[in-house]
């Protein structure tokens, strides 16, 4: 497993908007290549700042550190864990059903307008905060931020690339439900190592595009380590081809000063399956003791937008492929009741819900004729 021979292209964000048109062209090029058959590429220039990325690790780890009841109080199934604190075994893959060894916290660097929270209570509910804790929040969403302008950056890139107008895709995006999650993969105890738990079950993300802006491995004192072995972390699987109908499963081993973009479900299905929502896997160490924090910020399709192949990539196959179109907000609904955070009964929400109003009109007409 390992992707020496598998080049994973490297995008320039700057050279997107470079006025040399070679520059600009091999950025065009590399989205092209990476979106289109690995649905992940590696990002320089992107002005991340990683030092704040790791001072809020620190801060998200002291937060970890909190008592169990604690955390708790954060812990929103009424949000689907949208919000605030999600313990481990609580997600799970759709495919597989092994739920996670992490604990996530999650938090949105957006302001939807209260419109949409209306319409959609949960995905856009406000950000909730652990006391005393404002070196995590003000990190926590500087960050996001950062991410979040990144993805968008990257989506007028994709749009040329496609040659779509420049805002097609960025439009879809706007005032969508974004949301940034910190994640600590949790350790393995002796009993587990070894045996075929994973840190996280092989899933594609089901936003529009991810940003991942690198995590790092901690000791049993929570210090930062290097990988405990080889073979830990991040795997992805690439399109499948005729040679390898199961795709290639390759190690995701970012360049320095590098991010990485993956696409999720929602970009896969506007381009008809051009670009590929990427499979991709945590492996766990072979060692107990070890954890991971990383983070990973979600860019989502607004929630009244459309689900659906755009026009340029809506072939009959694609349409079938695809279809039918739906908005993304019952999209999220139903694929956070699929992964287990959302309850199944969020689902009779869907249609129509008022049928009570006549029985309630009939029994007060029995009423009026006693
Ligand atoms: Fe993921």
């Amino acid at each position: 497993m390992s992707n020496h021979d598998l080049d994973i292209p490297v995008v320039d964000l700057e050279a997107l908007d470079s006025p040399q048109t070679e520059r600009r062209r091999e950025a065009l090029d590399a989205i092209l290549r990476g979106f289109g058959h690995y649905g992940l590429m590696y990002i320089r220039n992107h002005d991340v700042d990683i030092d704040l990325v790791d001072a809020f690790y620190d801060a998200f780890l002291e937060f970890t550190e909190r008592p169990e009841p604690d955390k708790q109080e954060l812990s929103r199934g009424d949000l689907w864990y949208q919000r605030g604190w999600t313990p481990p075994n609580t997600e799970e893959a759709v495919v597989a059903g092994q739920p996670d060894f992490k604990e996530c916290y999650f938090a949105s660097p957006g302001e939807a307008g209260d419109k949409l929270r209306a319409e959609f209570p949960e995905i856009y509910a406000e950000n909730i905060w652990p006391d005393e804790a404002e070196a995590f929040r003000d990190r926590y969403l500087e960050v996001g931020r950062q991410l979040q302008r990144v993805g968008v950056a990257l989506l007028r890139g994709c749009a040329r690339a496609l040659e779509l107008e420049a805002p097609a895709l960025e439009r879809l995006v706007a005032d969508g439900p974004h949301v940034t999650r910190a994640l600590r993969y949790v350790p393995l105890d002796d009993d587990q190592v070894g045996s075929d738990i994973l840190w996280g079950e092989e899933h594609t993300d089901f936003n529009c595009l991810t940003i991942l802006p690198g995590g790092r491995f901690l000791d049993t004192d929570n210090n930062r380590t290097d990988k405990p072995d080889e073979d830990a972390g991040l795997y992805l699987r690439t399109r499948p081809t005729e040679e390898h109908p199961e795709g290639r499963k390759i190690q995701g081993q970012t360049p320095d000063d590098c991010i990485i973009a993956q696409v999720g479900q929602q970009l896969e299905v506007l381009t008809g399956g051009k670009f590929l929502a990427t499979p991709h896997v945590v492996e766990a160490p072979d060692a107990t003791g070890y954890s991971r924090v990383s983070m990973a910020h979600f860019v989502h399709m607004n929630a009244r937008e459309t689900v659906f192949p755009l026009e340029s990539f809506c072939t009959d196959e694609a349409a079938a492929r695809y279809g039918p179109p739906v908005k993304a907000g019952t999209y999220n609904r139903k694929t956070l009741v699929d992964i287990g955070l959302a309850p199944d009964e969020s689902l009779d929400r869907l249609g129509y819900t008022q049928y009570s109003r006549l029985d309630s009109m009939r029994e007060a007409e029995d009423n009026a004729a006693e």
